[in-house]
């Protein structure tokens, strides 16, 4: 009898599992094919390692700071300007470590960039483009293009005549939802300029998957993009006689890509959010892509995000150096200011440095 009821229960349930995931209204994706092979490919490495990033690192503005995304750095004055979960961008003296908040954006600013004339142009998830005055006056640049509102402005670079290079990662989720985005699949994502003396917002490239990360190159002559879920950044030419073209820069990162950044001298900094060994399982198939979008959507999901960090790379986007650490998750955007590397958390309550002549990335033997 017993046996029965269990029994029954079971098939009740598994009824039940197969009703909710057909009234269910989150729908993952197929990945094109020609998608999916580089998903299967294995991930670069990287000459140099550090896999324990987090040993010896500091804790910069702890408990001031919340989630702050991206980290732009004004060398003339030594001030890290960074945006947090609460809306505020706040300025970190680096020498110091004295936070100051300075502006709210009502939003959740996450890229952030120095404009020319003093300025501060951030990518805010939820208002777009702003510009932020030196007085600290706050203007919509842009929150849309060829009628397509932005859902999640993520990311900016400045070009030298001025020109804003920014993604729009997604135009169906917002930032708390971006792990739908992940898990449908599809190509949501744009790239985008702004040009201040015409005040036209251009559409470079759309159907990007997760566009994230943006960096104008060292030559200026492309801007690299990272797609998030595809573990790589493409090259797209704003200059010379492949301008609008497009190729790839790097591919089969070993994590998720977030921001990137020039260094100034020879490398870019793509931070890594995650390692990317979850997402590639899951990839090839949309109906578990889909279960696990409805597991978070109504009980939460365990926490797959571990081995979070940067990966450096030179400008032919060649793995020099790997630092990562397995407790590490959503690292956002890492920069190398002096001989410091400091990383930015979409989650952590502090800007992470790390001295690079301490706690160098060195060539496993
Ligand atoms: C931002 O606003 C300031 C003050 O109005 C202005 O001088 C500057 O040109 C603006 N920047 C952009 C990129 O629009």
């Amino acid at each position: 009898m017993a046996n029965i009821v269990a029994y029954a229960i079971a098939v009740i349930a598994v009824l039940a599992a197969a009703v909710l995931y057909r009234l269910e209204t989150f729908e993952a994706a197929a990945y094109p094919e020609h998608e999916l092979t580089r998903v299967g490919a294995p991930a670069l490495v990287a000459a140099k390692r550090n896999d324990r990033l987090l040993r010896g690192s500091e804790k910069i503005g702890e408990g001031k700071l919340v989630g702050p995304e991206d980290i732009a750095y004004d060398p003339k004055t030594g001030v890290i300007y960074t945006g947090g979960e609460d809306g505020w961008i706040s300025r970190v003296s680096v020498t110091e470590s004295v936070v100051e908040k300075w502006v709210n954006t009502g939003g959740r600013p996450l890229g952030i960039v120095h404009g020319v004339h003093g300025e501060v142009i951030v990518a805010d998830a939820y208002k777009g483009l702003l510009n932020i005055s030196r007085n600290g006056e706050m203007e919509v640049l842009s929150d849309e293009a060829e009628g397509l509102k932005f859902k999640l402005t993520d990311a900016v670079d400045i070009g030298p005549d001025g020109t804003l290079y920014f993604t729009d990662a997604s135009y169906k989720y917002s930032v708390h939802h971006a792990f739908f985005d992940l898990m449908e699949g599809t190509p949501h994502g744009r790239l985008l300029s702004y040009h201040p003396s015409t005040k036209q917002t251009t559409l470079l490239l759309k159907d990007l998957y997760f566009a994230n990360g943006v960096a104008v190159s060292a030559d200026q002559t492309f801007l690299i993009v990272c797609e998030t879920p595809m573990a790589r950044c493409k090259k797209y030419f704003i200059q010379g006689p492949r301008a609008g073209s497009v190729e790839m820069f790097v591919e089969n990162l070993p994590g998720l890509p977030d921001n990137i950044r020039y260094d100034g001298h020879g490398l870019y900094w793509i931070a890594l959010a995650t390692d990317s060994s979850f997402l590639k399982m899951v990839q090839p198939y949309p109906w578990i892509r889909k279960l696990i979008g409805m597991l978070d959507k109504y009980v939460g999901r365990p926490s797959m995000e571990k081995n979070g960090g940067t990966i450096a790379v030179d400008l032919e986007g060649k793995a020099i150096a790997h630092y990562y650490d397995e407790e590490l998750s959503y690292v956002t955007s890492c920069n190398k200011i002096a001989h410091h590397l400091y990383c930015g958390s979409l989650i952590s309550p502090y800007i992470t440095r790390l001295d690079l002549t301490r706690y160098p990335a060195t060539s496993s033997s």
